[in-house]
């Protein structure tokens, strides 16, 4: 089987060169743009700081009725749109969302009602450093699963992500995966986005207070929507601090699209917060986001803000 990774950023190319040195067959769909403009091979920074030459084979839209297996890493805010361009996607290909965030899968589950739709979440480190150059710069873990019946018995596509990724294993309950994924985040990057800071620098005493009103609205939030199966506050805490500790050197992936001019998942992330709220106060997500939306220029009429 030939996986098709959709989405060359960093993300997406780290695991083309990780399934490519296990011998995987993988293909990147390119967009418009790279038409003409393709390396033949991209360049992965390993782990250990090694430079390998990786080749994939470039796919356009057009070669979309072939496509066996399709890995989705574009952002969020990308994911419908790229998808529209392949229409011709057979209703047998699974199609496997791993952008960051919530709120996007119902819209592709619209779009390809037949296809089997699963979700990924991986904690895998990558930076872009140039155009076809990408370092790996974290191992992580990869959860997968089904966000609808068909997706029930793919199962088996863990096999061979396990052999490339060190650790790549199936959930039952992947959305409640994303959703501790979107936990994190919903932390970490619009306070990082906003304070021009790396993610270690958020354990800096003059961050303390917002830190912990934030992670409190946060925690409150996702618990209610994870009911029976929602972690205790302290294991959140626990695990925020780590992910703080093992990306201290990083900028977030939403400091890294402001930064850069390019909107942000932040509809996604701290949107989703804002829009499963309830009754619950969320001041300092609601402000971060707002700050967010006006600091990329895309700042909505104050009634947009009522989630
Ligand atoms: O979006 C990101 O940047 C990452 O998911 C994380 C875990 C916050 C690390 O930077």
């Amino acid at each position: 089987m030939e996986w098709t990774i959709l989405g060359a950023g960093a993300l997406g190319c780290v695991m083309t060169g990780l399934l490519r040195q296990r011998g995987e067959s993988v293909a990147l769909m390119l967009s418009e743009r790279h038409r003409g403009h393709f390396h033949p091979s991209l360049e992965l920074i390993t782990l250990t700081g090694a430079h390998q030459l990786i080749q994939s084979r470039p796919r356009f839209p057009e070669h979309a009725r072939t496509v066996e297996c399709l890995l989705v890493f574009t952002k969020a805010y990308q994911v419908v749109d790229a998808l529209k361009e392949l229409r011709h996607l057979p209703a047998s290909t699974p199609i496997i969302l791993l952008h960051n965030g919530l709120g996007v899968a119902e819209k592709v589950q619209a779009l390809f009602p037949n296809n089997p739709l699963l979700a990924g979440v991986s904690s895998h480190g990558a930076i872009k450093e140039r155009d076809w150059l990408v370092r790996h710069t974290g191992k992580g873990e990869t959860w997968l699963g089904p966000l609808n019946d068909a997706a029930k018995t793919w199962s088996h596509l863990v096999k061979p992500l396990e052999k490339a990724l060190g650790h790549a294993e199936w959930s039952d309950d992947i959305a409640l995966h994303q959703r501790r994924k979107l936990a994190i985040n919903a932390v970490i990057n619009p306070l990082t986005a906003c304070n021009n800071i790396t993610n270690g620098q958020l354990l800096e005493p003059r961050f303390a207070d917002v830190l912990e009103q934030l992670s409190e609205e946060v925690y409150q939030v996702m618990s209610r929507l994870d009911g029976d199966k929602a972690e205790t506050q302290d294991a959140f805490r626990r695990r925020l601090q780590q992910v703080i500790e093992l990306t201290s050197s990083n900028h977030s992936s939403m400091h890294q699209d402001l930064a850069h001019g390019r909107p942000t998942e932040n509809e996604y992330i701290s949107g989703y917060i804002l829009a499963n709220a309830g009754n619950q106060p969320v001041p300092v997500c609601s402000q971060l986001y707002q700050e967010i939306e006006r600091k990329s220029g895309t700042a909505k009429p104050a009634q947009r803000m009522q989630h």
